[in-house]
């Protein structure tokens, strides 16, 4: 594929044996937001997976049960099995990567980690070798995958374009994309990009977060939702002084592949509330960081959110009042939801 491809083989492969060979906090400042269920799975891990793990965030869905996953960059497995655990023996999770020495810890745990999770008569974990630019040679049929995993890998493809061409391409209709990665606060100088110290340890391939919004936009995804977002401190003073003053954050963001998302909220006067059945999460469920939905409580939301939770697999889990039969105007945030910073679209 291309000279970064290459040498970020070389860095994963070769260069890193762990995390401790990291050079910098970016691939490792892992936010505590790992929801419960997948946390008891995590316990059941071996600790040369999670000895190399490079991830930047917790990005895993809930309401799994049965679904067909694909963890792009899946390194040595870890949030692969914990999303093995999640999709139960009638779901199916599928990790790709592009280097052969992360693919070889992963595959080597497969047994084990099948019968620690009850499934060794029928394995739901495959991994398949190749690019995530290019889903279609490993397989991956157009609009077969109802949720796509990533952590901290989308910032190292030169060909972001590609990757989320192809996500949206493999995507059920109504299907989520839920990634954690590293983004910048502005765009990367052109002299640093092929640093392989920087490229590898996810900081010169980071996307300016305003160029994501565009990308998408212009895949024709309106409206995408921050679940967190926190700076990436880096602790290394020689890579600091080359990078000088960008800002790097860890985000982790939600993505669903819908037709009818709008590029600003609108009011139909719609009306959500959460029944309190999706697995793990009686109380509440938090759909982004400014819809956190109490069980039984009914709340005003916007088209693009009524959407989000009608239109997908999570449409199970809510009752929807109201169509977009009326439009009312642009939706008043002050009073729909709180006023945490702006993700994609949402106030
Ligand atoms: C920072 S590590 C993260 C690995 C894993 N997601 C984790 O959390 O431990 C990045 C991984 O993405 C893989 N990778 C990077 N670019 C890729 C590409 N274009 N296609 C396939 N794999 C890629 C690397 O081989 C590496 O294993």
């Amino acid at each position: 594929m291309s000279h970064n491809h290459e040498a970020l083989k070389e860095y994963y492969g070769r260069v890193l044996s762990g995390t401790g060979d990291l050079k910098t906090n970016a691939c490792c400042s892992e936010p505590n937001t790992m929801p419960l269920p997948a946390r008891d799975i995590l316990k059941l891990i071996d600790q040369e997976i999670t000895d190399r793990f490079y991830g930047c965030g917790s990005p895993i869905p809930a309401s799994l049960d049965g679904c067909t996953v694909l963890d792009l960059g899946c390194g040595t497995g870890r949030d692969t099995y914990i999303l093995s655990g999640l999709v139960g023996k009638n779901g199916l999770v599928i990790g790709i990567d592009m280097t052969d020495e992360q693919l070889s810890v992963a595959r080597r745990y497969l047994p084990s980690m099948m019968e620690k999770l009850g499934f060794q008569q029928a394995p739901n974990v495959e991994f398949r070798s190749g690019y995530i630019e290019k889903l279609q040679c490993l397989g991956i049929e157009s609009e077969s995958v109802d949720v796509v995993v990533s952590n901290c890998v989308i910032n190292l493809s030169p060909y972001k374009r590609e990757v989320f061409k192809e996500i949206f391409r493999v995507l059920k209709p109504g299907g989520e994309l839920l990634f954690s990665d590293v983004f910048s606060g502005q765009r990367i100088p052109e002299s640093l990009k092929d640093d392989p110290v920087l490229l590898g340890e996810c900081l010169s391939g980071a996307l300016y977060i305003e160029d994501f919004r565009r990308l998408l936009n212009e895949l024709g995804c309106s409206d995408y939702r921050l679940l967190s977002k926190a700076p990436v401190t880096i602790n290394n003073p020689e890579i600091e002084a080359k990078i000088g003053g960008i800002a790097f954050y860890s985000m982790t963001i939600r993505a669903f592949k819908l037709d009818n998302l709008e590029d600003i909220c609108e009011d139909y006067g719609q009306i959500a509330a959460y029944k309190g059945t999706v697995s793990g999460y009686p109380h509440s469920f938090q759909l982004d960081d400014h819809h956190r939905f109490i069980t039984g409580k009914p709340e005003r939301v916007c088209g693009n959110t009524a959407a989000m939770l009608q239109d997908t697999r999570l449409g199970t889990h809510f009752t929807i009042q109201g169509t977009r039969k009326v439009h009312y105007g642009p939706f008043d945030c002050a009073s729909g939801c709180d006023d945490r910073e702006p993700a994609g679209t949402c106030c």
